[in-house]
């Protein structure tokens, strides 16, 4: 494996929650440069990445050959996240191949995957669990693996597996939204006893950057990354140490759940262009119901002695995670975090997910 060394890398998903992270951190220092695909290049999210510097935006879809041949050529990295929440399962294992299968014929020389886990497989092909946009990823992670058997040398290959961002867990119109109910913070969600592997935003930004830094140990590799095994008791008890105000986790049953704030949305398809004629489409209720369950189970863990080698001074509890966003906020003159979780404030402030930005539309 000899030139797996990337400088500049296509980015599809760039101006998305994990996008903004990634790219900030690949530029940081002037090592990489980015081209960021995006629909709209005049979005306040793809003027933000044009300010990093060493960044310039490619407008256009993922969901076009010719687009994507543009934005691989001249590129000898990719990283590539494609928005399953747009296309549906079925569409976006279509476009995951030949985003594989495009980077390679022009010449990237390092491919890095965003992943999520094949958690129908990891569940033992139990239907309970099955969630589009999990398993829409998660097998075309293997099958990028196994492609990598025969192509590594030609074009290096990692899979980076992430899961349920942390920043959901405080963030409106989430699956994992609090309400403030009678003064105390409040998550209703079906989890019973289980865990959540959450994802820390910008560490993400770290281990990225690493899978570019380190092709050589890199290629191969399947990169599961979390910050701990989040139970919600343990989340509300966090949240009352570091904000000094009462949280609670209430076990919820699914259909009450589904009866709750999501009621509205539980018959859309999960991903807002696939056809919901289609009988392969998932609606939300059924696409996070088996996500639900997923964590309800405990079906995925992580290898954290691996993360704490890869990336030493990462986030390692949700205590610290809330404890720096707690500062986050207040630097960046949000408020404290008991300030930002009030329903009002969590409606009114910025998005977490561009998806909710554009209100669930947007080309395919
Ligand atoms: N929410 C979570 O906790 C979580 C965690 C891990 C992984 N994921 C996965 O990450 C993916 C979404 O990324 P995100 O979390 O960063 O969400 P996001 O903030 O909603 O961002 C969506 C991104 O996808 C891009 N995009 C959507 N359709 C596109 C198209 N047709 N062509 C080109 N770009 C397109 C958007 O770019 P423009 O609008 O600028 O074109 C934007 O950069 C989903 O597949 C989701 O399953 C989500």
């Amino acid at each position: 494996m000899s030139s797996q060394i990337a400088s500049r890398i296509f980015v599809v998903g760039g101006t998305g929650a994990q996008g903004l992270p990634v790219i900030r951190t690949l530029v940081a220092d002037g090592k990489y440069s980015v081209r960021a695909l995006s629909r709209d290049p005049d979005s306040r999210r793809a003027k933000a990445l044009l300010a990093l510097g060493n960044v310039s935006i490619l407008k256009g879809s993922f969901a076009d050959e010719a687009i994507l041949r543009e934005g691989f050529r001249g590129c000898d990295g990719a990283y590539i996240n494609l928005d399953g929440f747009n296309t549906g399962e079925k569409t976006e294992i279509y476009w995951a191949i030949r985003c594989y299968e495009i980077a390679l014929e022009e010449g990237i020389r390092f491919f890095v995957y965003g992943n999520l886990d094949y958690a129908l497989k990891k569940a033992g092909y139990d239907s309970r669990f099955r969630t589009g946009h999990y398993d829409g990823k998660g097998r075309i992670g293997e099958w990028i693996l196994f492609q990598n058997q025969t192509n590594g040398d030609r074009m290096g290959a990692a899979v980076f597996t992430t899961g349920p961002y942390m920043e959901m867990a405080i963030s409106a119109m989430t699956p994992m939204m609090p309400l403030v109910e009678d003064g105390v913070l409040t998550w209703r969600v079906p989890l019973g006893n289980g865990t959540v592997p959450h994802v820390a935003l910008d560490d993400c930004g770290h281990y990225a950057r690493w899978l570019f830094d380190h092709p050589e140990r890199a290629n191969g590799m399947a990169l599961e990354v979390a910050i701990e095994q989040v139970g919600y008791q343990k989340l509300a008890e966090a949240f009352e140490r570091v904000t000094g105000h009462a949280a609670r986790y209430i076990d919820t049953d699914l259909d009450t759940y589904w009866n709750g704030p999501l009621k509205m949305a539980a018959r859309l398809p999960a991903g807002y262009n696939a056809d919901p004629n289609d009988k392969s489409t998932m609606s939300f209720r059924d696409n996070f119901t088996g996500f639900w369950n997923i964590w309800k189970h405990n079906v995925i863990q992580r290898d954290y002695a691996l993360l704490d080698e890869i990336h030493p001074n990462r986030i390692r509890t949700v205590e610290q995670w809330l404890r720096l966003e707690d500062e986050r906020g207040r630097q960046q003159r949000k408020g404290s975090l008991w300030e930002r979780v009030q329903t009002d404030n969590l409606l009114k402030s910025t998005p977490l997910l561009k998806l909710t930005e554009d209100g669930r539309k947007g080309a395919l």
